[in-house]
């Protein structure tokens, strides 16, 4: 087994390694990232060994086992289990994903290294802290705006309208494209970012809603929504196959249209 190493300068430690399952035969290794800011000790990175016949196939699968059989004190979140609450997200080998829609088979050969969303202050463990994250989302109105009187049965839509919302509507809002685009990380307190700004898209091309020009008003600043430099991390990252970029470049050509 190729022995974990970290850089000579980093602050974060080799941690405990606990030891192999007695008589398991098929086992990987995780290394995964601890932090309490609360200890005022560096993070560190603990090992855990866990026997694959006995668990289930996802890493979250893992993750759980762990929790349950080694080590109680591991921190992370989790609800559905099928890719839909967009709790679990985490850097597993590289990538930000949902942990339990992530095959333990995915993961790059070797030990599994598991991060919280990179760029983002930490709660504890593998829990990243979104309330800003939250927030920006509150900003773009996810919500219908209407100014006509109600109808009195529903605000109907055709189907072709409705059919707009698709590739929109699916987002889990789980931060794995924000947390992986650059802009974000270097502007992330005044650049929306994908996430924010693939909702504001799906409000934004509503045939229901009445609050267009408001809603473009309000992305219409150099750091809202003009930080977006196209890399596309957004959509590569994405564990539900969206496409933020593109979202994000709709909302460019509208700002555009609306001037000529
Ligand atoms: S395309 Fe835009 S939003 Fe997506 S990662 Fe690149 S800069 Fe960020
Ligand atoms: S667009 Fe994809 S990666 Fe971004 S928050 Fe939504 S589901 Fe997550
Ligand atoms: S637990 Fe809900 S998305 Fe993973």
């Amino acid at each position: 087994m190729v022995e974990f190493t970290l850089p000579k300068n980093s602050r974060v430690k080799v941690g405990k390694s606990w030891p192999k399952p007695e008589g398991a035969t098929n086992t990987r290794a995780f290394k995964v990232y601890r932090f309490d800011p609360d200890s005022g000790e560096n993070p560190r990175v603990d090992t855990y060994h866990v026997d694959l016949d006995t668990c289930g196939p996802m890493v979250l699968d893992a993750l759980i086992k762990i929790k349950s059989e080694i080590d109680p004190t591991l921190t992370f979140r989790r609800s559905c289990r099928e890719g839909i609450c967009g709790s679990c997200a985490m850097n597993i080998g590289g990538i930000n994903t949902l942990a339990c829609i992530h095959g333990i088979d995915e993961a790059p050969k070797g030990d599994i290294a598991i991060y919280p969303l990179p760029h983002m202050p930490v709660v504890k463990d593998l829990i990243p802290d979104l309330t800003h994250f939250y927030a920006q989302h509150a900003s773009i109105m996810p919500w219908l705006e209407t100014k006509s009187n109600t109808p009195a049965k529903e605000w109907r839509q055709s189907i072709e309208d409705r059919e707009k919302l698709d590739g929109l509507y699916e987002c889990v809002m789980c931060a794995c494209c924000s947390t992986s685009c650059p802009s974000y990380w270097w502007n992330g307190d005044r650049y929306l970012g994908p996430a924010a700004l693939l909702h504001a898209y799906r409000w934004i091309i509503d045939s229901r809603d009445e609050a267009t020009g408001e809603r473009l008003d309000e992305l219409e600043d150099p750091f809202k929504l003009y930080r977006c430099h196209t890399i596309m991390n957004c959509a590569q990252t994405c564990p539900k196959g969206l496409n933020p970029a593109k979202a994000i470049s709709e909302i460019k050509s509208l700002m555009v249209e609306r001037r000529v």
